[in-house]
């Protein structure tokens, strides 16, 4: 099956981009606005940069306008990106109800908000991961325009346990949950498997049947 994106119309591409770019991380992201703090989940997410350390993020328009993540952090470009782990998703899901301007869904899910170190906006206590951002630039894209939101991550913070002094990270206990396609698709991290990294010369020992 190939398509010609030339012949395709948005809710298509948006199938076929949902499908099969999965599973997604989901970052589970706090503002502060005029209205007050606000989370939503956005699994349009991923890693940016490691010196200094910056995440991406990317929001959609509703057909009214701009999400209320996007009109806070125009406002106040600090945010905190959260790390969802299986024991949140029906919390993080109710973030994602589509309240009227103003609601704190941080409250509205049942999660404490705790101040955070660096920024303004407030920090989920549940969460296994959190990560204080400060806006580094916000890029509209597209037709029906999305939103990449690029942030600097000015503080980690991780539960008890679940990263070392080095920065290891026990992704077993963060437990992350991933967006999959459709409606309510989600998978966890329950099938893992190792492979490392093959360097050249071991590649050559391996053609020439070597060990
Ligand atoms: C798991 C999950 C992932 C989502 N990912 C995105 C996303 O990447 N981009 C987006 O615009 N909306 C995404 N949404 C929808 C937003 O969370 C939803 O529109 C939310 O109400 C926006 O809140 P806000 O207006 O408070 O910013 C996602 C929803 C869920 C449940």
């Amino acid at each position: 099956m190939e398509f010609d994106a030339a012949t395709l119309d948005q809710a298509t591409q948006s199938r076929l981009l949902h499908g099969a770019v999965t599973p997604r991380p989901i970052a589970l992201v706090t503002t502060l606005g005029p209205d007050g703090p606000n989370a939503a989940p956005f699994s349009f997410f991923n890693v940016a940069c490691t010196d200094p350390g910056m995440l991406m993020f990317s929001v959609s328009d509703r057909d009214d306008g701009a999400k209320d993540t996007v009109t806070n952090i125009a406002w106040c470009p600090e945010f905190v990106i959260h790390i969802v782990s299986a024991d949140m998703s029906d919390r993080m899901n109710v973030c994602a109800v589509e309240f009227p301007r103003g609601v704190d869904e941080i409250r509205q899910a049942g999660f404490t908000a705790v101040s955070a170190a660096k920024v303004r906006a407030p920090r989920i206590k549940e969460a296994p991961a959190a990560f204080e951002c400060r806006l580094v630039q916000m890029l509209k894209l597209g037709r029906r325009p999305y939103h990449l939101v690029i942030g600097e991550v000015l503080y980690y913070h991780f539960a008890d346990g679940l990263a070392n002094e080095r920065g290891h990270v026990d992704v077993g206990r963060v437990n992350p949950i991933g967006r999959l396609a459709g409606n309510g698709g989600y998978a966890r991290i329950t099938d893992r498997f190792e492979m490392p990294r093959i360097s050249y010369p071991q590649w050559l020992r391996m053609k020439r049947g070597e060990k």
